[in-house]
C-alpha cells in the first residue's frame, strides 16, 4: 500500500520579516504541512523562535503546524509550544536523559508526539518509544542550519520502517531534501519530507509560483521513481 507523501516546507528558509505572508504563500502553492524549526543556541548552534513567535505563525497556518524543537532541556517548554498551537511537537532523543517522559508529556497535551534522531544516533534509540510516538524524524543534516548537504541515512530509514511495522508512525526526513535526494528516502520508507532551501529558492511573497514549482519537482521526482 502506498502512503500519501507529505511536503513540509521549513520556514527557516522564508523571509524572516514576512512570516505570515510566507506561510500563506507556501500553503497556497501546495504545502501539506508547515515546519517550524525552534533552536536554542545551546542544543544547536543557532537561535530562532520562542512560543510567542510560534503562536503568531499559528494565526496564518491553515494546514498542520509541525514544530521541531532543537532545544535542551525540552520538558519545561512543551506546554508553551502546545499552547502556541503546534499540531505536532518533535523533541530530540539526544536532548535529555528522559525522552520517554518527554513523549508522554507531549501526548499529555493532546498533540502528536515526534522524536528526532541526529545523524550520529542509531535507529535503535527509538525502538522502545514507538508506542508513544506518532512520528520519527530522521535528520539528514546535523541540525542547526538550512541549506546543508544531504547525509545519506537510507539504511537507518529502512531499519526504522521495519521496526515500526504496522504501527501508525510516520517517518519524516529533515535536511538536504531535493528532487535528487527525495526518491531515495521515500523508497526507503519516508512519509513526510521537510524541505527549506529547495522549496523557497527562486521565489518570494511577491512571486510565489516558484514555491509551487519547487514542491512539484520534489513530488514528481518521487512519482517518477516509483513509476
Ligand atoms: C535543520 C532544520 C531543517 C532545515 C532544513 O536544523 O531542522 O528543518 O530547515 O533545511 P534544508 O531543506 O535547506 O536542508
Ligand atoms: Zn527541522
Amino acid at each position: 500500500m502506498r502512503r500519501p507523501l507529505i511536503i513540509a516546507p521549513s520556514i527557516l528558509s522564508a523571509d524572516f520579516a514576512d512570516f505570515g505572508r510566507e506561510i500563506e504563500a507556501i500553503e497556497a502553492q501546495g504545502a501539506d504541512w508547515v515546519h517550524v524549526d525552534v533552536m536554542d543556541g545551546h542544543f544547536v548552534p543557532n537561535l530562532t523562535f520562542g512560543p510567542p513567535a510560534v503562536a503568531a505563525f499559528r494565526r496564518h497556518v491553515k494546514t498542520v503546524m509541525d514544530v521541531h524543537l532543537m532545544i535542551a532541556p525540552v520538558d519545561p517548554s512543551i506546554e508553551a509550544f502546545a499552547e502556541a498551537g503546534a499540531d505536532v511537537i518533535t523533541a530530540h532523543v539526544e536532548a535529555g536523559p528522559h525522552i520517554h517522559r518527554t513523549l508522554q508529556a507531549i501526548r499529555g497535551t493532546g498533540k502528536k508526539a515526534g522524536v528526532a534522531l541526529n545523524p550520529g544516533t542509531p535507529a535503535e534509540a527509538v525502538q522502545h518509544l514507538l508506542d508513544l510516538t506518532d512520528l520519527v524524524c530522521v535528520m539528514t543534516v546535523n541540525p542547526g542550519f538550512g541549506g546543508q548537504r544531504f547525509l545519506d541515512m537510507t539504511d537507518k530509514i529502512r531499519a526504522l520502517r521495519a521496526m515500526i511495522g504496522d504501527r501508525p508512525v510516520q517517518i519524516e526526513i529533515d535536511g538536504g531534501v531535493t528532487p535528487e535526494t527525495a526518491p531515495k528516502v521515500v523508497a526507503a520508507g519516508a512519509d513526510v519530507l521537510v524541505a527549506g532551501s529547495a522549496v523557497f529558492k527562486g521565489g518570494s511573497v511577491a512571486n510565489p509560483a516558484p514555491y509551487g514549482a519547487n514542491m512539484r519537482a520534489i513530488r514528481d521526482s518521487v512519482l517518477r521513481a516509483v513509476a
